[in-house]
């Protein structure tokens, strides 16, 4: 089993769990962050809820390969999962090359910095948005990429590089994991979504309204092809997402070269189902209006999950009333994130 585990965007929503997972199964934790969207608290709730120190929290950009170098001698790492990147799909509609140069450029940083170091072992944080805009419900790994947004674009040729490294140095073992719309957090409350400024994102939205902050949630677009019109996910909670990668890790050692693997639970919700689940929830009604599409978004993505269970017996155990419920107690204790603590 690998010992130590290096997470980049360890302080970040999906992060801040997976290194929760990987202190309770006892592995070492090494965080690099450069906490531009994420607070350095969600560390020090990770440490306190797992009741251990990490081995190490650094404030790095990746794309600096000085101050990365230095990590990696610092520590003796066996293993590192990769989440540090920009992910709003419709803020890289805007500023596209920000997210190429910072999630491909931060992605060729480290495995510069993982070969120079001899580290080859690594999971990947893709994305099921690499899909595109797809007919096929559910989403098998070999349905062809079809990225409609800079983003996801991002992810892909991530995805690909990866694969032309895994190619050229046979002894790498690489998994990407793509997942579905984690959303949800950790059920003690402690940890959970804290976006810096307004969330991109559909559930932290609708937490912030819940909780004042924000006054009313745009439903992009009324007019997709869906049962209610309105975009369908598969919502997927952040504990089990934690849970995957660090089975991932486990998991590193059983093949060299580069594995693709959904993590998402099959089911679809659309975001009116959402917002009534997370009003069941809160206990009243989200207010909500519906709005104009958003650019770069698809009708449906839902996975077909059945690889990683036939891998390694993998699968998602909570619901989308466990993610609504998880997601509650953190806002509600959480008002105004990390820094209400
Ligand atoms: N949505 C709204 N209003 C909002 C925000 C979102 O109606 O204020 C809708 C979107 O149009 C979409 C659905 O809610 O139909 C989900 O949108 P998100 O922005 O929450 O998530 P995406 O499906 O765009 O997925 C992106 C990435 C995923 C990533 C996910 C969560 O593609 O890889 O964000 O970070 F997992």
């Amino acid at each position: 089993m690998p010992q130590t585990v290096l997470v980049t965007g360890g302080a970040g929503f999906i992060g801040s769990h997976t290194c929760v997972e990987l202190l309770d199964h006892g592995h070492d934790v090494v965080v690099v962050d450069d906490h531009s969207n994420s607070s350095p608290h969600a560390l020090d709730a990770v440490q306190k809820l797992a009741g251990r120190p990490l081995a190490g929290a650094h404030r790095v950009d990746l794309r600096d390969r000085a101050a990365l170098d230095s990590v990696f001698a610092a520590h003796d790492v066996d293993a590192v999962i990769h989440f540090a990147a920009k992910k709003a799909v419709g803020e890289s509609m805007r500023i596209p090359l920000d997210y190429f140069d910072v999630n491909i450029g931060g992605t060729t940083a480290l495995l510069c910095a993982m070969h120079e170091h001899g580290v080859r072992r690594l999971v990947f944080s893709s994305s099921c948005s690499i899909y595109g805009d797809t007919a096929t419900v559910p989403l098998g790994e070999d349905e062809p990429a079809g990225p409609t947004n800079p983003y996801a674009r991002s992810k892909h040729i991530c995805e690909q590089l990866l694969g032309d490294a895994c190619r050229r140095y046979p002894e790498l073992s690489v998994i990407a994991l793509r997942y579905f719309n984690p959303i949800g957090a950790h059920p003690s409350g402690m940890i959970g979504e804290d976006p810096t400024g307004v969330p991109n994102n559909v559930l932290p939205y609708m937490a912030q309204v819940a909780v004042g902050r924000l006054d009313e949630l745009a439903v992009f677009g009324d007019d997709y092809p869906t049962p209610d019109g309105t975009c369908v996910r598969d919502y997927v909670h952040v504990v089990d997402v934690a849970d995957g990668h660090r089975v991932a890790v486990d998991h590193l050692d059983d093949e060299a070269g580069l594995r693709v693997l959904n993590l998402g639970t099959g089911t679809g919700a659309s975001v009116l189902e959402l917002v009534a689940r997370f009003s069941a929830a809160v206990g009243r009604p989200i207010p909500y209006r519906i709005a104009d599409r958003r650019a770069g978004d698809v009708p449906i993505l839902v996975a077909d999950p059945s690889r990683v269970a036939a891998a390694w017996g993998w699968r998602t155990t909570r619901d989308l009333a466990d993610m609504c419920a998880d997601a509650w107690k953190f806002q509600r204790s959480h008002p105004h994130g990390y820094r209400s603590a």
